[in-house]
């Protein structure tokens, strides 16, 4: 007995060892990872281009979830309860890799290597000229044939106490006309204050425009049936930026008052909309001093008692209403996609910047090191 108590600590010493290693959840090979400690699960999704694709499963304490997919970085559905306590998903998207394979229009996914449009698909850099893909009319959208929206990133559950991914992609020196290799880190992850913070993070060795984002279709009232033309928003910006008919701004900075493009109180969505041509789909010069982050947009709606608010380090905001949406796709509640079915909040710089020497620059460097935060927060109001 007493040679027990002797060896007791010994074999608890042991024990501790054995289950700290059962923990380690960085390896991606993994189907399924300790859950109770990182919140985060993994299930194999298939595969494109020869790598694995997974669709992770990030759980808070409140019991929300985001779905996250490695093909794209593309966050697939975020379920929260509404004011009665019924669980739907806010965020447009599919259940299985095969839907995301016949390319939707960017839904829920990661953005780049420049988010938004470069006129006339080309731009001059330290008196270099680059010419990338035309894949919008004359124009190069959001990273052009084959952006990171379309390529399989590597992920790894990150080992921290709140669910996060960590997903990393290097864009090879060349790739879609772009120079210099560059590496990107993005770690989404779900806080148990129901944030999905989205950190982006890059480096490069060859002076290069970047400019992230992430391309997630909200619809508050989680019923694809519904529109958001009810949804009321607020956005923090005395100005936003005019465009000609392919979309890219004219360079002007405009006043947004006593226009549909006032949000600086909130304002229904469906209110002005059809004074816009097209519906909305422009950039807005968010009102901040410095880059900290900030609250910089409310979208609310009273049907599910839900609201969103978005914070950024980012100057500006493409506020687009889905006007493309045309009900090709189905979305994961088996309801049409259609036109204004959902609106992305784009947090990022402004269209054209490499062809606009006026706005912020794009330009990051060798040695720099580009790091933008990004957080949507729902907030419900329960009926009592
Ligand atoms: C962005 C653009 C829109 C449209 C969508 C994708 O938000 O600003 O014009 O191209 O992406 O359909």
């Amino acid at each position: 007995m007493k040679r027990l108590i002797c060896y007791l600590p010994i074999l608890l010493l042991f024990m501790i060892v054995l289950s700290s290693c059962g923990n380690n959840t960085n390896n991606t090979d993994n189907t399924t990872t300790d859950s109770t400690k990182t919140g985060v699960t993994q299930k194999d999704w298939g595969e494109f281009d020869g790598k694995k694709v997974s669709l992770f499963t990030l759980t808070n304490k409140n019991g929300v979830q985001v779905k996250i997919t490695n093909y794209g970085g593309a966050v697939t559905s975020w379920i929260t309860p509404d004011k009665n306590g019924n669980k739907s998903s806010i965020i447009i998207g599919f259940d299985s890799l095969q839907s995301y394979l016949r390319k939707p229009p960017y839904f829920g996914a990661l953005i780049g290597r420049y988010g938004n449009r470069i006129g006339n698909a080309k731009f001059t850099l330290d008196g270099k000229a680059y010419q990338l893909a035309a894949n919008d009319g004359k124009n190069s959208l959001h990273g052009g044939n084959k952006g990171f929206d379309k390529v399989v990133w590597d992920a790894s559950i990150a080992d921290t106490s709140t669910p996060a991914l960590t997903l990393h992609y290097m864009s090879k020196d060349g790739e879609e006309g772009y120079s210099g290799n560059l590496h990107v880190t993005v770690q989404y992850t779900l806080t148990d204050n129901d944030e999905l913070k989205i950190e982006y993070n890059a480096e490069t060795d060859k002076p290069t425009p970047v400019n992230l984002t992430n391309h997630s279709y909200f619809n508050l009232t989680g019923d694809a049936s519904n529109t958001i033309l009810n949804h009321t928003l607020m956005i923090d910006a005395d100005n936003y930026t005019p465009v000609d008919s392919t979309l890219i701004p004219t360079g002007e900075i405009k006043s947004v008052k006593r226009t549909p493009f006032d949000f600086t109180a909130p304002q229904k969505i469906g209110s002005h909309i059809d004074s816009v041509k097209g519906g909305y789909d422009h950039n807005w010069v968010l009102n901040r001093k410095d880059s900290s982050l900030k609250l910089v947009a409310v979208l609310s709606d009273s049907l599910s008692g839900r609201k969103l608010e978005v914070y950024t380090t980012e100057p500006g905001l493409q506020f687009y209403t889905g006007n493309f949406l045309d009900g090709k796709f189905i979305n994961h509640d088996g309801k049409p996609i259609n036109q204004h079915t959902a609106l992305c909040m784009e947090t990022q710089h402004f269209p054209n910047s490499p062809n606009q020497p006026k706005f912020p620059s794009t330009i990051l460097k060798p040695g720099e090191k580009y790091h933008t935060v990004t957080i949507y927060k729902v907030i419900v109001n329960r009926q009592t």
